[in-house]
This record gives structure tokens, C-alpha cells and sequence, in this order.
């Protein structure tokens, strides 16, 4: 590449997550109200063509070697599989992936695999099909489950699963998840909740930390990784005994945004449906390049505006200090 999208404190972001929609088809409690939010008009989301522009100068010129998609749902974008292939083409090839709910994953898997996609991560809190309603306000537990299965066969590997544990709703379930994933040759990844629901209604008590999460899985007596973490927001720890599905040594992770923050590694830069360049998850500023783009700027001033756009990135996020506030655009718009 030209250049690199460096901030100040040295950090080079080479991981580019890209929302494709702020919808959903679930309606997670923790996420979003029963209702939904006032989603993004058509027309201020990105085009299939814009999209792909933008990875392409992300790729090309400033250095992105993972792409990752996101929602809301992605895979309620209907041009899905079209961005995958046309962005599998770009030189160097970036590596792609895609993190779900799993619902449509199941007719999903093999055509996404084709376009070149190359992981999939899928989110499931519950193991019990009445508590998957009661959390996310749908019946489509056998759906993920599916789904599930269907991103292994394709060998969309390793397929991780995203749970996010809450006291006393589903926080007896770390065990149990564990040796489901375990048994299946999924990786399983336990993240602690974050101030990102569009309610606003996070609660530091409520959020079942890493610290909690590693003391319920004692009996699986994990070992600490034998590969290094990188920039990796997941700890992971070996769980001896198993094997995952590409016969790897079996892992299961921790994701403590919270209370075992990752910032000062940091390398992941967001472009949102409607064209936003966000620093940081909690980054209370955006810089557009949607308008930019359909004003006319070219490839060169588009990759300056990213690069300005990444010098304003704070060390940290900042959940603990005391003037801490939530960004406006809840996780769903964000892409996680
Ligand atoms: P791989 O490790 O490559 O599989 O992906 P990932 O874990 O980065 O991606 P995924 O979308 O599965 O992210 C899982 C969760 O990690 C997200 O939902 C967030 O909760 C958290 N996460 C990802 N990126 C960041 C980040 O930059 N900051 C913080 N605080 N959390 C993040
Ligand atoms: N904190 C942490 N994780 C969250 N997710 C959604 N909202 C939050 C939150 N506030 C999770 C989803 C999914 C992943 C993309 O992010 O459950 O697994
Ligand atoms: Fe990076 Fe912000 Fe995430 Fe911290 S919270 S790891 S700075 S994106």
C-alpha cells in the first residue's frame, strides 16, 4: 500500500470491520427494544458498488488484510454475496469474514464459501430454545443451529460462537455452552457485555466478567494458549482433551472488553452502512466518506480522509472514567 492508517499513539489499524445493514431479525433484549430502532433510509446506506470501493482503497492503498462483516444481520443484505466475491478479488487478496446470528446461514454457508469467504463467527447465548425466545424475542434456535452446522461443512473453519452471558438469565449456561462447542469442534468465546445497547441500559453489576466466566470453567482445567494473542480481543485458553473440527487442539476464549481492556493493541478501523468512518467502537465522532464520495473525490482524497480520520483515536475507551459517555449509535449500528 501507499500508506497506513496510523494514529497517535502508534497503532496501525490493518483490520477494517464494515457494517452492511443496521437491521435485524432477532431482537436480542440486551441489543435492542422489541420494537427495533428507526433503521437507515435506503438511500443513505452505502451501495453494493460504494462498498466495495471503499474496501478496495482500504485494501490497495492503506494497508487492510482482514475484512470482517457485520450488521445489525448481515446476512439480511441482499448484495452479500457480490461484495464477498468482488472484494475476494482485490490484490492482495484481504482475508474475509463474516460474523452472524446464523439465521439464513443454513442456504447461506456454501454460496458465501464460494465467493470466497473465508470464517465465520456466530452469536448464540443459550443453549435452551425457550430461553433463546425469552432473549432475543424469536423462535429460531433450531435455525442458528443450522446454521451452525452448515458453516462447519462448508468448512467456513474455525467456526467460533459469540456468547454474551448475563447475570441470572443465562449465566449457569458457561459449562455446559463449553462442552456443546467442544463436542461439535466449534470455538466457543464468552464476551463481556459492554455500554453499547441502544436502551441504554447497561449496568456494570449486571455484566458477568472474565474473572467469573474462568471461574466457572475450573473444571476444564484450561492451559494457557500456546499461540500468542496478537491483537486478538479474545484470550484464549487450550482445553486439553479435545481437538476442534480441523483436528487443532481445542480452545475457548475470553472476550473482557471491560475489565481486561485490549485498546493499547488495537488494530481494527469501522466503516458503517451509511458510510462512516468510526475510530473506535466508542468513538463519539464519525468522519463521512459516503457524502465525500458522491461529491466526487477520488480514490486518493477518499484514503486522506480515512487516514485523517484515524488520528483522532483515543488510547481507550474510557468505560471507567467517570465522564464516560455512550456513543449515540447503539453495537447494532456499529457492527460489534
Ligand atoms: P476473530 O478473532 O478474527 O474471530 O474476530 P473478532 O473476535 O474480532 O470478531 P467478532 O465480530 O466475532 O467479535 C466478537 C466481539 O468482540 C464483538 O462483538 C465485540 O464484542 C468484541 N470486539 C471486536 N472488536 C472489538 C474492538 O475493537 N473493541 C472492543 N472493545 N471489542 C471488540
Ligand atoms: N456487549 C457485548 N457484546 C454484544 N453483542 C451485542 N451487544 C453487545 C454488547 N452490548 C454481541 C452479540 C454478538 C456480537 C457481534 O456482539 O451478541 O455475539
Ligand atoms: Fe480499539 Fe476502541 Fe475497541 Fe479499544 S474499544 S480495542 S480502542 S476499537
Amino acid at each position: 500500500p501507499v500508506n497506513v492508517l496510523a494514529d497517535r499513539f502508534g497503532r496501525v489499524a490493518t483490520d477494517l470491520r464494515v457494517s452492511l445493514t443496521d437491521r435485524c431479525n432477532l431482537r436480542c433484549t440486551y441489543c435492542m427494544p422489541e420494537e427495533g430502532l428507526a433503521w437507515l433510509p435506503k438511500q443513505d446506506q452505502l451501495t453494493d458498488d460504494e462498498v466495495v470501493r471503499l474496501i478496495r482503497i482500504g485494501v490497495e492503498r492503506l494497508g487492510i488484510k482482514d475484512v470482517r462483516f457485520t450488521g445489525g444481520e448481515p446476512l439480511l443484505r441482499r448484495g452479500l454475496v457480490g461484495i464477498i466475491q468482488a472484494s475476494a478479488r482485490l490484490s492482495p487478496r484481504p482475508r474475509l469474514m463474516l460474523t452472524t446470528n446464523g439465521i439464513g446461514l443454513e442456504r447461506l454457508a456454501e454460496p458465501l464459501r464460494d465467493a470466497g469467504l473465508d470464517r465465520v463467527n456466530v452469536s448464540l447465548d443459550t443453549l435452551d430454545p425457550e430461553r433463546f425466545k425469552a432473549l432475543t424475542r424469536r423462535d429460531r434456535h433450531a435455525d442458528v443451529l443450522r446454521g451452525l452446522r452448515a458453516a462447519a461443512e462448508a468448512g467456513l473453519t474455525p467456526v467460533k460462537i459469540n456468547a454474551v452471558l448475563m447475570r441470572g438469565i443465562n449465566d449457569d449456561e458457561a459449562p455446559a455452552m463449553l462442552r456443546f462447542a467442544l463436542e461439535h469442534g466449534y470455538q466457543l468465546r464468552f464476551i463481556e457485555q459492554m455500554p453499547l445497547d441502544a436502551q441504554h441500559q447497561w449496568d456494570r453489576h449486571q455484566m458477568v466478567t472474565a474473572d467469573e466466566i474462568l471461574a466457572d470453567l475450573a473444571p476444564f482445567d484450561l492451559m494457557p494458549d500456546s499461540v500468542s494473542r496478537g491483537t486478538a480481543p479474545a484470550e484464549t485458553w487450550l482445553v486439553p482433551g479435545y481437538v476442534d473440527a480441523a483436528g487443532e487442539p481445542a480452545r475457548v476464549g475470553v472476550i473482557g472488553s471491560v475489565t481486561r481492556p485490549f485498546c493499547g493493541d488495537c488494530d481494527r478501523t469501522r466503516l458503517t452502512a451509511d458510510g462512516q468512518v468510526r475510530d473506535c467502537l466508542f468513538a463519539t465522532k464519525e468522519s463521512d466518506l459516503r457524502d465525500l464520495m458522491r461529491g466526487g473525490a477520488t480514490d486518493d482524497e477518499l484514503a486522506t480522509a480515512w487516514q485523517v480520520a484515524m488520528r483522532g483515536k483515543r488510547a481507550g475507551h474510557g468505560i471507567d472514567d467517570p465522564s464516560f459517555l455512550q456513543p449515540a449509535r447503539p453495537m447494532s449500528a456499529i457492527g460489534g
